[in-house]
């Protein structure tokens, strides 16, 4: 009879250790060590060790299939995904309760049970009657699609195995447990059992799956940090629940590029595709305000131009307020500092307020340079043109350097019909055809700080 042990987990990272601790070791957060008992090393069901007749093969035996995607019906959910679903593969989404998941995935359910194809519909959170009630708000479905309400992974995996669908969704993984289990429902190792399980039901039958996780900042929960290494995709849905605007964003993926984003709208009869995001970001920018400029952020592929504001204006506290939406706070804090150093802006007396309009949120390095003009502008209260884009990354000499994408960046300003764009002159000398669009090349922030 194995003796029953206890385990400690971290609930960020899944880190196991044999004893408490206040600081993960490996991902450096305080307080995530959960206690939990480990299964008894004869666990019944458990990864079993490698076939004897197993043996290794030469590389160039091996014959290469192109892998067979299903398209989800959504566009910018393909994308992100790299073209499609990878048939047996097993997808994570994450994200807040109630940024929209579980509508995302009904809604693919649809579209993949109207074209024809045999669904699965899991949840371990809410009555069929709800789903019913959800479904009908996002439109008709034309074909049957299975639905099933369950917690227990034995039932799950029992009714994937009888139905063989070609699509499943499991909504979500924190409600389902196993009961080899003693552990409670959500915790590190009943997560990371239910996935390994569904990684293998994906994989021996061909069937495509996706697993919602909620993000959780703490408590017992695991959040599905601790199984992004075991599954093939990992996408998270952001944005502000108030804001309608929701970021799908692919952070891992086997089977195509990471960093691609998809833009949806929460709208009263589900998730809309965004298609034109720079559009959209930029509808409603006020014209000829101090403090307003456009940039080009690339995510991805995709070049999305959106709009900054700055606001700085005299102080009246001890110390001044500084605060950035969107973008890093520290990347604020650093490019005021070089334009006191560089330029010798009196901004030490200054409070300054700078947000990324739309809900988005930015990190690339070629914002700077748009950060830095925005800031300016509403220093000196001196609006750009506004038929002029920016984008270039700033470095502590005050030198504009050039960025990834110029091209990409300069169709994608041209199609929204601007006229001028201030770009680091590297880039400049880089292109290889002349755009319409006329480029004013700069080489450090004084050049361009002269359009304003
Ligand atoms: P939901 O998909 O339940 O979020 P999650 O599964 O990530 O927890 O959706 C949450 C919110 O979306 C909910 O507050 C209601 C809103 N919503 C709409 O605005 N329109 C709709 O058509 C639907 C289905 C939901
Ligand atoms: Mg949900």
């Amino acid at each position: 009879m194995a003796k029953q042990k206890t385990v400690y987990f971290c609930s960020e990272c899944g880190h196991e250790s044999s004893k408490w601790m206040g600081q993960c070791p490996a991902c450096k957060q305080w307080n995530t060590f959960v206690e939990e008992k480990a299964a008894p090393a004869t666990r019944k069901g458990g990864a079993k060790a490698g076939k004897t007749s197993a043996s290794p093969m030469n590389i160039s035996q091996i014959t290469i299939q192109e892998e067979e995607r299903i398209s989800t019906g959504i566009r910018e959910l393909d994308r992100v995904l790299g073209g499609g679903i990878v048939t047996g593969s097993l997808s994570l989404v994450g994200g807040d309760p109630g940024i929209g998941k579980s509508t995302l995935l009904l809604q693919v359910c649809r579209n993949m049970a109207n074209a024809g194809r045999k669904v699965l519909y899991i949840s371990g959170e809410e009555s069929m009657q709800q789903i019913k009630m959800r479904a009908e708000r996002i439109g008709t479905f034309e074909q049957e699609m299975l639905l099933f309400c369950e917690t227990d992974l034995e039932e799950i995996s029992n009714v994937i195995l009888k139905t063989k669908p070609e699509f499943v969704v499991l909504d979500s993984i924190q409600t389902m447990y196993s009961e080899e289990l003693t552990s409670a429902a959500g915790s590190v190792s009943q997560v990371r059992e239910v996935t390994s399980r569904m990684m293998r039901i994906a994989k021996e039958n061909d069937i495509a799956i996706f697993i919602v996780g909620h993000v959780t900042k703490e408590g017992v929960v695991a959040g599905p940090r601790t199984l992004e290494h075991m599954v093939d995709t990992v996408l998270y849905f952001e944005g502000e629940r108030e804001a309608a605007y929701r970021i799908l964003r692919g952070v891992k993926n086997r089977f195509g590029s990471t960093n691609e984003i998809g833009v949806f709208e929460m709208c009263g009869n589900g998730l809309m595709e965004v298609e034109n995001p720079s559009k959209t970001m930029l509808s409603g920018r006020p014209l000829d305000a101090s403090g307003s400029v456009v940039v080009c952020s690339m995510e991805g592929t995709r070049p999305i131009l959106i709009e900054i504001q700055a606001l700085v204006s005299p102080t009246s506290f001890q110390m001044p307020r500084r605060t950035a939406v969107g973008i890093d706070y520290n990347r604020v804090n650093l490019l005021m500092a070089v334009l006191e150093k560089r330029v010798g802006y009196q901004l030490g007396g200054c409070d300054a307020y700078v947000n990324l309009a739309g809900g988005m949120r930015l990190g690339e390095p070629a914002i700077d340079l748009g950060i830095i003009m925005a800031i300016a502008s509403s220093y000196k209260n001196t609006a750009l043109p506004e038929d002029t884009i920016i984008f270039g990354e700033v470095g502590l000499v005050g030198e504009v350097r050039a960025v990834s994408g110029g091209e990409a960046r300069i169709k994608e300003a041209q199609k929204l019909g601007f006229k001028r764009c201030i770009l680091p002159q590297a880039n400049v000398e880089a292109l290889k055809s002349r755009p319409r669009i006329q480029l004013m090349g700069v080489s450090n922030i004084r050049e361009a700080l002269d359009y304003i």
